[in-house]
């Protein structure tokens, strides 16, 4: 059962934080806002309430900062030991001011590097190959990476296609020197830039700077065609799993949890069902918080921690705009 790979470079997650903002958006607050009904959002998203961020004064960075300190406070860490700050983000405070840079100084962490990572809903995914990377290259000892998103910030609650999916959310994780044995393992990253026009925000990039036109066309918000979505979704996050599973001899037995991106319930029971993992082996959450986009999969950690030991078999899967999708293997040391 225990499988340990002594590479001393590996990386290993040690700690977990997270942060939800207080204000539910519920179901039924959406129907008052849109043409919508609680069965239907339940029955086809699985999604019951998300959190929201009111504060217009506050960014996704807000959240960022709670969760990475709630991992210095746990580990009694001094952030001045950490030596890169990576933020999965598709709401960064500003564009070109990284919100990785405002965190890292923020929470104290003076002798970091900061960057911001855009892969959509899988920059948590990708950000943890970057940050296990650095780590297992040697050069690297403490890598904080956080997924955070104030996804009320560019959503239309006017479109009832999109606005009963999304929340708000940060979480975030420590990589460290693994002295376990345990840690990454192993990853199958994707992308495929013909599905941009499937899952987007039109303007405020190069191609449609902010104009007239592209306010008065609600170009600033995110539009997705959600059939196209979630039928790429299951293939390819499915595809994903099945590599990972393939290449690195697990029985699907002995897979403790998929830790899959929360998109919706629907993409979720889809692949568990592929993949044949019963729902005790499914890490989910979309009930309460809905898709927070880069901050799913460690709020989904974070709401698990307390059941995982040593060796447990972890196995991610993401897909999302761009699009861009994967699957990584974990086990998990603490
Ligand atoms: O994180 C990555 C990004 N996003 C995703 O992964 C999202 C993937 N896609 C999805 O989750 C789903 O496609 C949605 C939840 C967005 C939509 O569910 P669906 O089952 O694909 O619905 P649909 O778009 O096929 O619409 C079915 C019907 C339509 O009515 P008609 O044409 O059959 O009369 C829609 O107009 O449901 C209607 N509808 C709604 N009804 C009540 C669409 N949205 C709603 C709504 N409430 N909110």
């Amino acid at each position: 059962m225990n499988y340990i790979n002594p590479s001393p470079l590996k990386a290993a997650i040690t700690a977990v934080g997270a942060y939800v903002p207080e204000d539910k958006l519920t179901n039924a607050d959406l129907e008052k806002m849109v043409d919508t009904n609680n069965e239907w959002i339940v029955a086809r998203t699985g999604i019951s309430e998300r959190r929201i961020l009111k504060d217009p004064t506050k960014g996704s960075s807000y959240m960022a900062i709670k969760a990475a300190q709630e991992i210095l406070k746990k580990r009694k860490l001094n952030p001045a030991e950490i030596d890169a700050v990576i933020v999965a983000t598709i709401t960064p405070d500003m564009n070109v001011a990284a919100t990785a840079a405002y965190v890292a100084s923020e929470i104290g962490a003076t002798n970091a590097f900061a960057y911001d990572l855009q892969a959509a809903c899988s920059g948590f995914l990708f950000g943890m190959s970057n940050a296990s990377s650095m780590i297992a290259s040697g050069r690297y000892k403490k890598v904080l990476l956080i997924g955070a998103d104030k996804m009320s910030s560019i959503i239309d609650y006017s479109d009832r296609a999109t606005c009963i999916i999304f929340g708000d959310g940060a979480g975030a994780v420590l990589f460290e020197p693994s002295e376990s044995g345990y840690g990454w393992e192993d990853e199958y990253l994707r992308s495929d830039g013909s599905g941009r026009m499937f899952l987007n925000i039109k303007a405020g990039g190069s191609l449609f700077p902010a104009s007239e036109e592209t306010l008065q066309g609600g170009m600033h918000n995110l539009y997705q065609d959600g059939k196209t979505v979630f039928k790429y979704a299951v293939s390819e996050m499915t595809n994903a799993v099945e590599q990972i599973i393939e290449r690195n001899e697990i029985d699907p037995e002995n897979i403790s949890y998929l830790v899959p991106h929360q998109a919706n319930k629907r993409i979720i029971d889809a692949i568990s069902k592929r993949v044949g993992l019963n729902d005790q082996k499914v890490m989910s959450n979309i009930e309460y918080f809905g898709n927070t986009t880069a901050a799913t999969l460690p709020l989904l950690l974070k709401d698990y921690e307390l059941k995982l030991s040593p060796g447990d078999r972890l196995v991610f899967a993401a897909f999302g705009g761009g699009f861009t999708w994967g699957a990584a293997y974990l086990t998990w040391s603490y």
